[in-house]
């Protein structure tokens, strides 16, 4: 049995910071596990020009403790008049790493996203063109579609075009919850990937449901039943380049989670990679591991893999109830768990 697990730093591809206090609160808890993250633009007002990337990336760095290596990768929020020129001068100059496609309202901060997906189809031909990343925030929108079938409806109507129309665009779907997505990756060319969050490979949506409403379980795309759980299990340790690590860390603080009107997202950052690292052992897929968090992203995105190591150790850890932030406090995924493994560093 495998005790202690040494792997290559993993990344984080597909991360909230947020803006202000809880920037520079969560930053570091990050920062400690991750080399690298991709940075979600949904600030209010969100990050759509290169400038507001640069100076946010700034923002992130001054966060960063000291001592630490750790790269914030930017991505641009799409909209309805997104600058195809501004994007690709952003991208040349490595300021952005990927453009992030929010339906308009799908979810937090994303009012300002696209209210129309063939409108911004001249921009994914600039992107396909330079090799920009598209992020894809699956899920559609119309008040007739039920929550839980908006993802694999998004499929439907607008991501099988995307991906015919735009051949060698990258794509990655992000934090995929159902069997329709992972089916889809599978199908498609090596040009289209997936990010798989550790809440949906831990919990199906009784977790959020039953024994009364838990907040703390509620993010979007909201979970599914049982058997979209065990789909993404077997994809993220089938060792298939197509899937790999994303928390979706979304940090809300308590008030704003346990609320008549709760903040969708779930605060993954504190203890991503134990979270992660039990489903593998769960799944006797631990060799499986660094492939997921280390290895499939940089290889996707074209960038190289982490220099240095992290290590694992089997161990009981008791997961706080809550953390404080930004002088007031935040529940973790798993607060109040015990889980099965500690990072050591
Ligand atoms: C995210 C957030 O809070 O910014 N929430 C979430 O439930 N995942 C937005 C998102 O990624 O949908
Ligand atoms: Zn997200």
């Amino acid at each position: 049995m495998t005790d202690i697990l040494t792997i290559r730093r993993p990344d984080d591809w597909h991360l909230h910071f947020r803006d202000g206090d809880i920037m520079r609160g969560v930053v570091p808890y990050t920062a400690r596990q991750f080399a690298r993250a991709i940075v979600m633009p949904n600030l209010t007002p969100p990050v759509t020009t290169a400038s507001m990337a640069a100076e946010y990336r700034e923002r992130i760095l001054a966060a960063v403790p000291e001592g630490v290596n750790f790269t914030p990768l930017m991505t641009c929020y799409l909209t309805d008049t997104t600058d195809a020129d501004d994007l690709a001068r952003g991208a040349a100059d490595g300021v952005f790493t990927a453009a992030k496609l929010y339906p308009a309202n799908a979810t937090t901060n994303s009012a300002h996203g696209v209210s129309d997906v063939s409108k911004i189809y001249p921009v994914f031909e600039r992107m396909e063109a330079e090799g920009i990343v598209l992020c894809v925030h699956g899920e559609v929108t119309s008040a007739d579609i039920d929550v839980f079938d908006r993802e694999a409806e998004f499929i439907e109507r607008h991501l099988r075009d995307i991906v015919a129309s735009f051949p060698k665009l990258k794509v990655v779907f992000e934090h995929i919850t159902t069997s329709d997505a992972v089916d889809f990756v599978l199908e498609s060319g090596p040009n289209v990937a997936a990010t798989i969050t550790p809440q949906h490979l831990h919990i199906n949506r009784n977790a959020m449901l039953v024994g009364g409403i838990q907040p703390h379980n509620y993010c979007l795309p909201v979970a599914k039943r049982e058997s979209h759980r065990l789909a993404l299990r077997r994809a993220a340790v089938s060792g298939n380049a197509k899937f790999f690590l994303g928390t979706d860390s979304a940090p809300h603080l308590r008030g704003d989670k346990e609320s008549a009107c709760g903040c969708a997202g779930i605060f993954g950052a504190p203890y991503a990679l134990e979270s992660y690292l039990t489903v593998f052992d769960e799944e006797g897929a631990i060799d499986k591991f660094e492939c997921f968090a280390s290895l499939h992203g940089p290889a996707f995105y074209g960038l190289p893999v982490n220099d240095d190591t992290v290590v694992l150790e089997r161990a009981e850890v008791e997961v706080p109830q809550s953390l404080p932030l930004a002088g007031n406090e935040i529940v973790p995924w798993h607060g109040g768990q015990t889980i099965g493994w500690r990072f050591v560093g």
